[in-house]
C-alpha cells in the first residue's frame, strides 16, 4: 500500500513507519528540511519536502496515497484540514494521532478516581480545546467520505525504532534525576497516568489501519502507574536514589507549566477495552519498571544519553 506518514522523523512516526516499510508498505514521509528528508530514506522511506503548514504539498501527498497516517503534531489544525482535503470523498483510511492529555485535570500530584473511556463525556480544558476540535474535525470526515480514525495514546516508554528513538516523559524525569541527584514527582505524587510501551503502540496503528471503523476514536493503553512509582523507579535505575516531591512552583520553574500541569502533575487514566474489542489488539510490551530499571532506560543511561548537556 501507499502510504503517507507525517512526522515519520519523529518517535511515535518513525516507529509506526518503520513497521510499515518492514512490511512491505511504499512509504512516504513529510520532511521539513533536508536534514530531516535523510533521515527518512535511511529508514527505507521516500521524502517529500514540507512543512505541516504547506497546505498544497501535504494535501497532494494525502491524495496521492492510498492511507494518510498523521504522527507530526496533535495540536496543528492545518496539517489535517490539508490531509482532509486531499482524501475527501476517496474513502481512504486516515490515522490521526491525539493524546491522553485531553482529559488531563489540573490536580496537582494528588490521585483522581476518574477513568474515561470513549463513552465518558469531557469538557477539555482551555489549554487543549484545539486539540480536542482538531480530532472532532476528523472524525467528522467521515461523513465527507473518508474513512477517518483518532488514536489518543498515554505515557509512552520504551525505545522508537526510527530517528528519533525518545519518548518525552519518562526521559525528562531521567535528565532531571541524573543532573540534579534526586529523581522527582510533583506534590505527593499521587496523579496516575495510563501508560503504554511504544511497540504495543505501534501495533495499535497496525490494527487501525486494518481494522478501524470510519469516524472512530480510540484510547490506548496497557496499564497505569502514578509518578511517585515512576520516581522510585528512576531512583532505582541510579542505584538507590532516593525519591523526592517538588511544590508546584518548584516543578513549573524546572519544566514549565504545560509540562507540569498537563504530562507531570496531573491525572490522565483511561480505559483502552475498545481498541482490544474492536480492533483485536492485544498489547504485550515489556513494562513501563522493567524498562526502566533492566531495558532501554538502563541501557541509554549507560550510554550516556542522559548525562547533562
Ligand atoms: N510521545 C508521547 O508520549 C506522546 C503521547 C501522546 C501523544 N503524543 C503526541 O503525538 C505527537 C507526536 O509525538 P512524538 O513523541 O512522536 O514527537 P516527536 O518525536 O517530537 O516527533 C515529531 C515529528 O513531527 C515532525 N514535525 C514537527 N513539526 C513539524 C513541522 N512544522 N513540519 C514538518 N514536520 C514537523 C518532526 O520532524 P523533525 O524531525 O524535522 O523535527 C518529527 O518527525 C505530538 O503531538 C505529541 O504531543 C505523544
Amino acid at each position: 500500500m501507499k502510504i503517507f506518514i507525517t512526522g515519520a522523523s519523529g518517535y511515535i512516526g518513525g516507529t509506526v513507519a518503520d513497521s510499515l516499510v518492514k512490511a512491505g508498505h511504499q512509504v512516504t514521509g513529510l520532511a521539513r528540511n533536508e536534514a530531516s528528508a535523510e533521515k527518512l530514506r535511511k529508514h527505507g522511506m521516500a521524502a517529500v519536502r514540507g512543512e505541516l503548514g504547506s497546505h498544497g504539498v501535504v494535501r497532494g501527498a494525502a491524495r496521492a496515497a492510498e492511507a494518510v497516517i498523521n504522527c507530526a503534531n496533535a495540536d496543528d489544525p492545518f496539517v489535517t484540514a490539508a490531509i482532509l482535503e486531499g482524501l475527501a470523498g476517496s474513502g481512504k483510511i486516515l490515522l490521526h494521532t491525539s493524546g491522553t492529555s485531553i482529559v488531563g485535570d489540573k490536580v496537582v500530584g494528588e490521585l483522581s478516581p476518574r477513568v474515561v473511556n470513549e463513552d465518558t463525556p469531557y469538557e477539555p480544558m482551555p489549554e487543549k480545546i484545539q486539540r480536542v476540535a482538531i480530532q472532532r474535525t476528523v472524525l467528522a470526515a467521515a461523513a465527507q467520505g473518508v474513512r477517518s480514525a483518532v488514536l489518543c495514546p498515554p505515557l509512552i516508554y520504551g525505545g522508537g525504532r526510527g530517528a528519533n528513538p525518545e519518548s518525552i516523559q519518562v526521559p525528562t524525569l531521567i535528565r532531571q534525576a541524573v543532573k540534579s541527584g534526586i529523581p522527582r514527582y510533583v506534590g505527593a505524587g499521587e496523579n496516575v497516568w495510563s501508560t503504554l510501551h511504544i511497540e504495543d503502540l505501534c501495533q495499535a496503528y497496525l490494527r487501525a489501519l486494518e481494522a478501524a471503523p470510519a469516524g472512530s476514536f480510540f484510547y490506548l493503553e496497557n496499564g497505569e502507574t502514578s509518578f511517585k512509582l515512576i520516581a522510585e523507579s528512576i531512583g532505582r535505575l541510579l542505584g538507590g536514589k532516593a525519591a523526592q516531591g517538588w511544590s508546584l512552583d518548584e516543578a513549573i520553574s524546572q519544566w514549565g507549566p504545560m509540562a507540569v500541569w498537563f504530562s507531570l502533575g496531573g491525572n490522565s487514566r483511561v480505559s483502552a477495552d475498545k481498541a482490544r474489542r474492536m480492533l483485536g489488539w492485544k498489547p504485550k510490551g515489556a513494562g513501563l519498571f522493567e524498562e526502566i530499571e533492566r531495558g532501554w532506560y538502563k541501557r541509554q543511561l549507560d550510554a550516556g544519553a542522559y548525562a547533562p548537556r
